[in-house]
């Protein structure tokens, strides 16, 4: 599918990465992007008055919420779940269980709730494409951020399993396993050197049109997606050091 003339939604779209998917679908033309996000002021002060963004209310945990979104975009063809939170939380800390809860909330209940909303949508659209926005922490465990590793673990097979059941419907579901980016969301985390956020999104958006249905959109990621392919023990083991 072509990303020129394409109605995107981007949930999470005020910030991070989310922004830059937002500004890519844009500058490769597509006629209209939905900028989802919780903070309404953030989104104003993001995108301004850029004509083709629409800003959309969304809380991603809320399923009403998700569905009130779907009445809004209607004629959208791309969803883009991007919308995530990390806790920086290892799985047997004391406050482990509600970071633990809020990340499930967040990554897991969220993208089911914006896909269950959407499918009709985007299959009332000629079938489209739905985009989870993962993370190599959903192929192994990096147990200092446990609980969030398992959340999108989670979401990896939540992918897996709507690819098939919307398959007959026309519309790609694609993951994007990503490395580290430069966001907020990693700031604490600079071990390894993280990516830009455009190059995640112009790489994700070149999936969309390559078709593909999982994406390791940077050379780390794509160096430990190929070594997961080869020995996911050794991935794991790998990954363990990182306590
Ligand atoms: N940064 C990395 O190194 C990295 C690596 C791999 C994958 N990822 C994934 O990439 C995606 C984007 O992350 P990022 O790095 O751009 O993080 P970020 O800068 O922390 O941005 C997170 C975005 O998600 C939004 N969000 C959080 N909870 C929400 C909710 N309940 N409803 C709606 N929006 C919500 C935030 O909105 P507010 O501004 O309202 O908080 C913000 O816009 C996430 O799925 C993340 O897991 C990130």
């Amino acid at each position: 599918m072509r990303i020129e003339g394409a109605r995107a939604v981007v949930t999470g779209a005020n910030r991070g990465l989310g922004k830059a998917l937002v500004e890519a679908f844009l500058e490769r033309g597509a006629a209209c992007v939905y900028a989802a996000g919780r903070n309404r002021d953030a989104l104003k002060e993001a995108f301004g008055d850029q004509k083709r963004v629409i800003p959309v209310a969304l809380d991603v945990t809320s399923d009403r919420s998700a569905v009130a979104a779907s009445r809004i975009c209607r004629d959208a063809t791309v969803l883009v779940n991007n919308a995530g939170a990390l806790t920086h939380s290892k799985l047997m800390e004391a406050d482990a269980l509600d970071n633990a809860r809020l990340e499930m909330e967040t990554n897991y209940w969220g993208v089911l709730h914006m896909c269950r909303a959407f499918a009709p949508v985007l299959a009332g659209n000629g079938g489209g494409a739905i985009v989870n926005i993962l993370s190599m922490g959903a192929l192994a465990n990096m147990p200092f951020v446990g609980s969030y590793c398992a959340s999108k673990a989670a979401t990896w097979s939540l992918t897996q399993g709507i690819r098939a059941e919307l398959a007959d419907k026309g519309t790609l579901v694609m993951g994007v396993i990503a490395g580290p980016i430069q966001t907020d969301m990693a700031r604490e985390h600079e071990r390894e050197g993280r990516y830009p956020g455009s190059m995640i999104a112009n790489a994700t958006l070149d999936g969309i049109e390559a078709r593909r249905t999982t994406l390791y959109p940077d050379p780390r990621s794509a160096q430990v997606g190929a070594d997961f392919a080869r020995d996911h023990f050794a991935v794991e083991a790998s990954f363990a050091k990182f306590l």
